[in-house]
């Protein structure tokens, strides 16, 4: 294996075997909670007959070919009816990684609006290809050289970070109207598209204030951009609704969709309106589609995924459980130094290390591996490795096992604040 692999799973250094749930198994038979869901992609977690069965029964029967096949209908059918109410996203194109879709978002909006710029966030993450590469608002993509042109990233409403150093109500929600205003003045007043994470998710599971995406949306409307709502870790539940964008009631013009999509397949999708989706470019044959996208096999998986998340209401248990964590963790803030707040929705929630609660340090990285090592001897993994503890576990997580796991996170914290050496 070459380089360039996620450091959590090189530290951890267990080969996974398979598992039962949000349950983890390795191939010495050490079982673990989940709290990472291979980066938010397992809401079935493991070992879920019926998505097994759905993949089984397809690739038996055929699994290459972008023409029409039934999984792929039913599929298509599915995700029509789940998207927001009103939205009037009804029509989907595939795709088989997260960064091809956002791309293909991007060509769809330069084709409806015949414009070139693309705004993202701070904080943003959308891929590593090329195209979304200079949509990355951190340090990730240092000394890859020059980003694709025409392509702005602005300060997301990260709360506890505060780009600006002020408060939230009294900031007024600085932010949205500094957004207004660098696009004013970096773009060439050619913008396509605005897109944004919902709840940012790589950056920390940051909710906006309520305020903020309306304000964007409307944004978007005034200099004549689609808005896209970048929901391939928001979607199909994680956040305790649907999909992410329903927290704030914006209705977006485009969605990006992935990751619980396939419950663990590689699948994604575009979804926008009937009327957005005839714009050539984009829509003439053979511009839109991809070798694998939508194939039979991966339609199969994400139409049983789609068909298991609703049947288990699993947007509910993500809710229920979710919320149920969040009390858990936020006592932690009162009760150790190096907690420095909680955020998140349903089960996308993280929790902020930092060396001092002042100045929001983080904590330093050797900490931070002390804490998954200390986490993976007691039957936990979670990710500690960015400035916080990333808390995503399949959306079938038991309220016991959720809880088992805050309580494990509990005991590491305890022995790390009392051997020190966390600042
Ligand atoms: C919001 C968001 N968009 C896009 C992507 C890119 O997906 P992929 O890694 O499949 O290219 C990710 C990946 O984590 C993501 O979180």
């Amino acid at each position: 294996l070459a380089g360039g692999n996620q450091r959590i799973w090189q530290l951890a250094g267990i080969v996974v075997e398979g598992g039962s749930g949000a349950i983890m198994l390795d191939a010495d038979g050490n079982e673990y909670i989940d709290f990472v869901a291979a980066m938010c992609v397992g809401a079935l977690g493991y070992g879920d007959a019926r998505h097994a069965r759905a993949i089984a029964t397809q690739a038996e029967k055929v699994i290459i070919g972008g023409g029409t096949s039934a999984p792929r209908a039913s599929l298509l059918k599915r995700i029509a009816e789940l998207t927001p109410t009103g939205a009037n996203l009804t029509k989907t194109q595939m795709y088989s990684g997260g960064a091809e879709a956002v791309e293909s978002a991007i060509r769809l909006a330069k084709s409806y609006t015949e414009k070139e710029e693309v705004v993202g966030f701070w904080g943003g993450f959308h891929g590593k290809t090329a195209g979304v590469l200079g949509l990355m608002g951190s340090e990730l993509k240092h000394g890859f050289g020059t980003m694709a042109p025409g392509l702005h990233v602005v300060p997301y409403a990260d709360c506890y970070r505060c780009p600006f150093g002020v408060t939230y109500p009294s900031c007024g929600v600085l932010c949205a109207e500094f957004a207004r205003q660098s696009i004013k003045r970096q773009t060439t007043n050619n913008v396509a598209a605005i897109i944004a994470e919902p709840i940012q998710g790589q950056a920390g599971e940051i909710p906006p204030p309520k305020e903020f995406l309306p304000a964007i949306k409307s944004i978007a409307e005034e200099i004549g951009a689609l808005y896209i709502s970048d929901e391939m870790i928001t979607g199909f539940g994680r956040t305790g609704k649907m999909f992410g964008c329903e927290h704030s009631g914006v209705k977006p013009d485009v969605m990006t969709i992935g990751k619980s999509l396939g419950g663990g397949f590689p699948v994604t999708g575009v979804v926008s309106t009937p009327e957005i989706t005839k714009a050539q470019p984009w829509s003439w044959p053979g511009a839109s589609s991809s070798s694998y996208g939508g194939n039979p096999l991966a339609a199969a998986a994400a139409d049983a995924s789609l068909e298991i998340i609703v049947k288990d209401d699993l947007v509910g248990n993500a809710r229920r459980v979710g919320g149920a964590m969040m009390e858990a963790l936020q006592k932690m803030i009162d009760r150790y130094p190096f907690v420095g707040t909680v955020r998140g929705a349903g089960l996308m929630l993280s929790l902020e290390l930092v060396s001092d609660k002042k100045t929001k340090k983080p904590l330093p990285i050797q900490a931070r591996e002390r804490i998954l090592l200390a986490a993976l001897r007691r039957g936990l993994f979670a990710n500690p490795l960015m400035s916080r503890v990333r808390i995503d576990p399949p959306l079938v997580i038991t309220m016991e096992q959720a809880m088992e796991g805050v309580d494990i996170l509990d005991e590491v914290f305890q022995e790390i604040e009392k051997t020190g050496g966390w600042r």
